[in-house]
């Protein structure tokens, strides 16, 4: 029996009794579920020996002793401390030390540590949009962004992804608000063309909002991700985090200006109704941050294993979009497409992680690989065989979507082509 018969199956349904909006509502869930073969989300679960693209760990710290034995003292010390939404912490202790070294390392007057990186991007825009404020977010920003304007109330009017253009004809029309970018988007690891976006932003007087979750540790001198390498840092309003990607564990950030720093800390809904970080949670962090800052050669791994994915994938005629980064995507189309491609990479020992629909474009689904800087060269070699093997079998796409073009940034310096494991230690790239 399928997945989807398994559960539209009537010895589940105890739930007959619900009113009939919220059948209707769940109904449609599973209706999308019974589209497919099996569930989209959920494939095989992996073996021993399996290759797991799927953790956004992209510096592998998440284990690190220093880190495990920084949040052990805390937890032995303390305990979970005070269980407290954020609003009522002031003076001393692990959180406000890593704020102020976070910040130190982003070139920002002050940091404040938020729940998620959802956390802090849906308080943000809920405490910096209102009705009167058109919000202009590229088309492949995080929901958590969307979720923001929609709780302020605020006018949501989405641009052409990395497309200057196309957002400053939105604000001839519309006037100055805010604009909302990323530097890496994390389903297609495209980079945005930041600089240009700063000065359409300057230029109309708007506020500039900045997701660097999948730059921060990751780009930039030790790790301070795209804004402080392109020197850009001073003239952006908010830079925002999630701390569960190269930071690995839960938490988010926002930097700004300590006068608006200052007001989120107090008016954001997550920090008012919501318990704040706790204080093991922090003393790992502050470890975290320490490796980043040192971790150099972590990343010259990570972009040199990203690297070689981002050439040979292309080379078996597989189409990775826009990737310029760690996240490389292999764009299947439609979801019985992706379907396919998940199902022969993961027979193979290959797990990435599936998006879809709403998390993409209607066929536009992918399966994306979250590269680290811990795999190793005969891991590599090991995907692209098996990309290679199952190549027939997961076909051309039909109607291939169109390529979004790529636009180098600066920061990046691209390989035109891969320079081959000997090289991996000599790249420039910081
Ligand atoms: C760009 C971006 N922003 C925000 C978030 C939310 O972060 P978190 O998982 O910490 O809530 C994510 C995570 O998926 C993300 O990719």
């Amino acid at each position: 029996m399928s997945l989807a018969a398994r559960i539209l199956s009537p010895q589940r349904d105890v739930s007959s009794q619900d009113p009939a909006f919220l059948q209707a509502r769940v109904s449609a869930y599973y209706d999308r579920v019974a589209e497919n073969e099996s569930h989209l989300l959920r494939g095989r679960l992996p073996e021993r020996n399996a290759l797991l693209l799927v953790s956004n760990d992209y510096l592998d710290l998440g284990s690190h002793p220093d880190v495990i034995g920084a949040k052990v003292r805390v937890l032995q010390e303390e305990g979970h401390g005070l269980l407290r939404s954020d609003v009522f912490r002031h003076g001393p202790g692990p959180l406000t030390d890593f704020e102020r070294d976070l910040a130190r390392l982003l070139q920002s007057e002050d940091t404040v540590l938020c729940q998620s990186g959802w956390a802090a991007n849906v308080g943000l825009m809920q405490s910096i949009a209102d009705a009167g404020t058109p919000v202009y977010l590229d088309m492949q920003v995080h929901t958590s962004m969307w979720e923001g304007v929609k709780s302020a109330g605020a006018n949501g009017r989405p641009f052409r992804h990395n497309d200057p253009d196309s957002l400053e004809k939105m604000h001839g029309r519309y006037g100055p608000g805010i604009v909302v970018v990323e530097t890496v988007y994390s389903t297609s690891g495209g980079v945005c063309p930041l600089s240009d976006i700063v000065d359409v932003a300057e230029q109309f007087g708007s506020v500039l909002v900045v997701d660097e979750s999948h730059s921060l540790g990751v780009f930039g001198p030790q790790g301070a991700g795209i804004a402080v390498a392109e020197g850009l840092a001073s003239r952006i309003h908010f830079r925002t985090a999630s701390l569960s990607k190269a930071f690995a564990a839960r938490g988010g950030m926002v930097a700004g200006s300590a006068r608006n720093i200052e007001f989120f800390r107090y008016e954001s809904f997550p920090a008012i109704f919501s318990t704040g970080v706790l204080p093991h949670e922090a003393a790992g962090f502050q470890a975290t941050l320490k490796l980043i800052r040192g971790g150099h050669r972590l990343r010259e791994r990570l972009h040199a294993n990203a690297d070689y994915l981002r050439y040979h994938l292309p080379a078996l005629d597989y189409n990775i979009g826009e990737s310029q980064s760690q996240i490389v995507s292999i764009i299947a189309g439609s979801e019985a497409r992706t379907l396919v491609l998940r199902d022969a990479l993961e027979s193979h020992g290959i797990f990435g992680s599936v998006f879809c629909w709403p998390a993409t474009a209607k066929n536009r689904a992918l399966i994306r690989f979250s590269v680290n800087s811990s795999i190793t060269q005969a891991e590599l070699v090991r995907l692209v065989a098996v990309c290679e093997q199952i190549r027939n079998e997961i076909g051309r796409e039909e109607k291939p979507a169109p390529k979004i073009p790529v636009r180098p940034a600066e920061v990046l310096q691209p390989t035109s082509s891969w320079p081959g494991f000997p090289a991996l230690f000599g790249l420039t790239r910081r």
